[in-house]
């Protein structure tokens, strides 16, 4: 295969632009606005997630432009959901002739996306890079590592992300642009109005948590000691886990669907905690100086544990408890940018694209 139609006269520069789970439809969206006077973006969703709470009703509740192309890859093993997504990538690589192809996060979505790249001989763009848990038992922690070594550009959220890069030895060239997920949240910030009321909100879906019965009974198990209700939008993965087992849900939480971008946003900034495993919850809880308690034992964003508004409290109700009834710290520095990051994502892309374009020509 070519690597694509980066020639002279070919303006636009066309970017297949890949997304397939919740949280690469919602960060998609600055970007796209960014990029659209810029370039061509192909947006293709690998339908890695394809329930309309968590795909579909996304889309259209951020405005998202509709995906060109949905290779329904649905729900598969891992290694499976890797090949299937990289082999049907490459046709559409195939059939469009991008200049490069550009990837967010740490999904099967995210590296299928940067092994078609690197197959097809096409230039890899990572947003979100750098991130690490230092657990090779997560398919994220692989995915996003052998991401970053596939990338020719890293777009690192913050500077400990790119200190990480280079400490690794990147071979791409590193950037600090901030978080699009600040951006999404500095734009809406005069438009979000709290949900009404004292409550925690939750929310669970890694597959460590998720996977193991002791290990859900004892997440469940953390959020009976909020002294609130608890309003917890159950992920489809850890709805089925709850049912399998017949875990007995705490009478203080309530299982609702999963809710649109904006209602989550709402939820967030009235909640008096949150209560997650999820990363870009992690962020929101910061950016709304929500305070955090993450139902994990590591997190990639550790900069929200630095400045004490999150805490790592594992599945250890007295440590989640304890968590719960901390002062909150009295600074909360500026951590994922300025609220520009995708445009300047989008900038240095084209920027990217063209120097690529004079060194061929
Ligand atoms: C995936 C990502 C994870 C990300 C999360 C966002 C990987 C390895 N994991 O995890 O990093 O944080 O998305 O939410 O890519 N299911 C449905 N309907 C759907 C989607 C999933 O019922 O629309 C169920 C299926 O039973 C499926 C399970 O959820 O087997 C897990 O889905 P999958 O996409 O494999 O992983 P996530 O847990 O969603
Ligand atoms: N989210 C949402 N509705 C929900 C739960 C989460 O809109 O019911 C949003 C959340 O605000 C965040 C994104 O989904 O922006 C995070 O996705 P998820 O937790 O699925 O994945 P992760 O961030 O852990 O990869």
């Amino acid at each position: 295969m070519t690597a694509g139609r980066l020639a002279p006269g070919r303006r636009p520069p066309q970017i297949l632009s890949v997304i397939g789970a919740r949280p690469e439809i919602i960060q998609a969206a600055p970007l796209s606005v960014a990029l659209a006077p810029l370039a061509d973006e192909v947006l293709v969703h690998t339908g890695q997630h394809y329930d309309a709470a968590m795909s579909e009703n996304q889309i259209l509740a951020i405005r998202l432009p509709s995906p060109r192309h949905n290779l329904e890859v649905g729900s598969r093993p891992d290694l499976e959901q890797l090949a299937v997504g990289t082999e049907r990538l490459l046709r559409i690589i195939a059939l469009e002739r991008p200049d490069a192809v550009l990837v967010r996060g740490d999904t099967n979505g995210t590296l299928s996306g940067a092994r078609a790249a690197a197959a097809a001989g096409l230039p890899l763009l990572h947003v979100e890079a750098g991130l690490r848990s230092y657990r090779v038992d997560m398919p994220e922690e692989r995915n996003r590592v052998e991401t970053d070594r596939l990338a020719d550009v890293l777009f690192a959220p913050t500077e400990h992300a790119a200190r990480t890069l280079r400490a690794e030895g990147a071979r791409g060239a590193v950037h600090v642009t901030g978080d699009p997920l600040c951006d999404i949240l500095e734009s809406l910030r005069d438009r979000i109005r709290p949900a009404a009321g004292d409550y925690v909100l939750a929310t669970v879906h890694r597959d460590y948590n998720t996977n193991d019965p002791a290990r859900l009974a004892s997440v469940l198990g953390c959020l009976a000691r909020a002294p609130w209700p608890v309003i917890f939008p159950v992920h489809p993965r850890t709805r089925t886990s709850i049912a399998a087992w017949d875990l007995a849900v705490p009478a203080n939480v309530t299982l609702v669907e999963p809710v649109t971008y904006p209602r989550m946003l709402e939820l967030e900034r009235g909640a008096r905690a949150v209560a997650t495993d999820s990363g870009g919850v992690q962020r929101e809880a910061y950016l709304w100086g929500v305070p955090c308690l993450t139902l994990r034992e590591e997190t990639e964003w550790i900069e929200t544990v630095e400045t004490g508004w999150n805490a790592l409290v594992g599945v250890d109700a007295d440590a989640f408890a304890e968590a719960l009834a901390r002062p909150l710290p009295a600074e909360r520095p500026r951590l994922f940018g300025d609220g520009a990051a995708a445009p300047r994502i989008a900038r240095l892309t084209v920027k990217f694209l063209r120097e690529k374009l004079e060194e061929a020509a």
